[in-house]
């Protein structure tokens, strides 16, 4: 969503409580994001359940593109860095000026800078931010953010992986689909997101759909019999010995919280 699509999308439905502060879970939140690249956003953001989280009112993102608001010639946002080196890094005034313009119209939860260097990104993570009311996201580009700017309005930086991407706004949609998917009211059925790999700290059973035969093989019986208990218990079994196999470290005691 763009600024003028923001606009366009805010007056079809219902604004959130976005505004920061709230206790519990909020009915919706408000995301702000800033970039230099704002379309990279567009599609991640703009389909499937992001796109009727949106429209139901129980998401509002709005993408700032930081050109607009630089007081430099020609757009300018990025400068050498001092002390030499390849690469570019985002000035300071350019984001100061959007991120002070945007804190003066709503108390932001969480300032949060996309970066390689950042805390790793998990469900934990999204389930904790999904209960604010309003969050600004940094997008960075080039070799980053001046450092100044991190340590004057930055609250939280997230990594999603041990990579490095282009920039951040990829990093940006995988946090805002995650958090978004969490928000009461937007997945249909809420219990499917409690489903979810990792939101008991496993990682997801199998399924399976029709046919319950294909090509030989066959759907496991269990799932067949119509006993919603045997069924749940089956799924908790399978998923304990996926973890196993898989992701060991997800039992580990430090994990568990038995440490
Ligand atoms: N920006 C560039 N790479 C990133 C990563 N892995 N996580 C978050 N932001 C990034």
């Amino acid at each position: 969503m763009n600024e003028e699509q923001n606009q366009e999308a805010s007056d079809n439905h219902t604004p959130p409580s976005g505004g920061g502060g709230v206790e519990g879970r909020s009915v919706g939140i408000r995301i702000d994001i800033i970039s230099v690249v704002p379309d990279l956003l567009q599609s991640p953001l703009g389909h499937s359940i992001m796109k009727r989280a949106q429209q139901r009112g129980l998401l509002e993102v709005h993408v700032h593109n930081l050109r607009d608001h630089t007081p430099y010639k020609h757009g300018q946002v990025d400068d050498y860095q001092f002390g030499g080196g390849a690469g570019m890094v985002m000035m300071p005034e350019p984001l100061a000026i959007l991120i002070e313009k945007l804190q003066s119209e709503r108390t932001y939860d969480e300032v949060i800078y996309m970066t390689p260097d950042g805390d790793s990104f998990n469900q934990q993570t999204a389930n904790r931010l999904s209960m604010k009311g309003a969050l600004l996201i940094i997008c960075g580009h080039y070799k980053g953010i001046d450092e100044r700017i991190r340590q004057k309005f930055v609250t939280m930086e997230v990594s999603i992986g041990d990579y490095v991407l282009s920039g951040g706004e990829l990093a940006a949609a995988v946090v805002v689909d995650a958090v978004g998917r969490l928000i009461p009211g937007v997945l249909n059925d809420e219990t499917s997101a409690l489903l979810d790999s990792f939101q008991d700290g496993l990682l997801a059973p199998p399924v399976y759909t029709r046919p319950a035969e294909w090509r030989g093989m066959a759907v496991p019986d269990i799932l067949l019999c119509g006993d919603p208990k045997k069924i749940d218990a089956w799924r908790h079994e399978e998923a304990f010995r996926r973890t196993e196999e898989r992701r060991p470290d997800l039992l580990s005691d430090d994990v568990l919280g038995k440490t």
